[in-house]
């Protein structure tokens, strides 16, 4: 694991964009894994930035997002759908016939999730995989306790999950209890992993991501067996990390 600290949350977008860059630029035709939240919308922004000044072209990206809500499509306002086109896809020359996000409005849940695997694999494979980071260290919808050996599959959301992705939803009540999300056998396939995370509210997980066991409930330690893995994250998330290190250095906690 490759762990970059950045000072803010500009920082850490500016870092995480220029590592999807050089990923770009060394493979015209890359097939990137993406992810929706808050975290990743500074590293939108600037690719799209990076991009209307001519120095990237994703003519021939092919795009596959980690996730999406069960029973929401594009006409529904808080889809992942939605979010990546008003965040990034509409904002960049990306051909749209490859952009591939799971389709919530399928209710057949294993023709929907068998459908997205062949999407995947045709692919070629994803050659880097961005991630944010769940409270609970979830990564895509892999909520604590799920096996390691899935591929795309119907999600149970936590209560948890639910309570904090409540702030982009009018209530509660309307956030949706299920999604479809690609599984940590799939994410762990992808050739290069960049997660990233900002704020003190992300530090426990991104401590157990690290330092932790690795274990089913924190899904996302189990990065620490992935070969190709890059953490930018910004010093208050690091902040329980950082703590520990002045520690293993012979200072006093203060
Ligand atoms: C989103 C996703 C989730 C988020 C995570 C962090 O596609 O897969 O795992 O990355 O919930 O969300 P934010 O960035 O909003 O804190």
């Amino acid at each position: 694991m490759r762990i970059y600290q950045a000072k803010d949350y500009n920082d850490l977008s500016r870092k995480a964009a220029n590592i999807i860059s050089a990923q770009i630029i060394m493979k015209p035709n890359a097939v990137l894994g993406l992810a929706t939240g808050s975290s990743p919308i500074g590293t939108y922004k600037q690719l799209i930035e990076w991009y209307k000044k001519g120095d990237l072209d994703f003519s021939e990206i092919t795009t596959i997002n980690l996730d999406e809500y069960r029973g929401l499509g594009p006409d529904d306002a808080q889809s992942y759908y939605r979010f990546m086109h008003e965040n990034f896809l509409d904002h960049i020359n990306v051909n749209t016939n490859n952009t591939n996000i799971p389709n919530g409005l399928e209710m057949d849940s294993e023709k929907e999730c068998g459908r997205y695997n062949e999407v995947i694999a045709k692919s070629g494979g994803i050659d880097l995989q961005l991630l944010g980071i769940g409270l609970n260290g979830h990564i895509g919808f892999n909520e604590p306790g799920t096996t390691f050996d899935k591929e795309t599959h119907l999600v149970n959301l936590s209560e948890a999950t639910i309570k904090a992705n409540s702030r982009f939803f009018n209530s509660y009540e309307q956030v949706p209890t299920q999604a479809y999300s690609m599984g940590i056998k799939s994410i762990m396939q992808a050739k290069q992993i960049l997660l990233i995370a900002s704020g003190e509210n992300k530090a426990q997980a991104i401590y157990d991501t690290i330092c932790g066991p690795i274990t089913p409930m924190v899904p996302a330690s189990i990065l620490q067996l992935h070969n190709n893995v890059t953490i930018v994250a910004d010093t208050d998330a690091l902040s329980l990390i950082l703590k520990e290190h002045e520690i293993l250095k012979g200072g006093q906690l203060k």
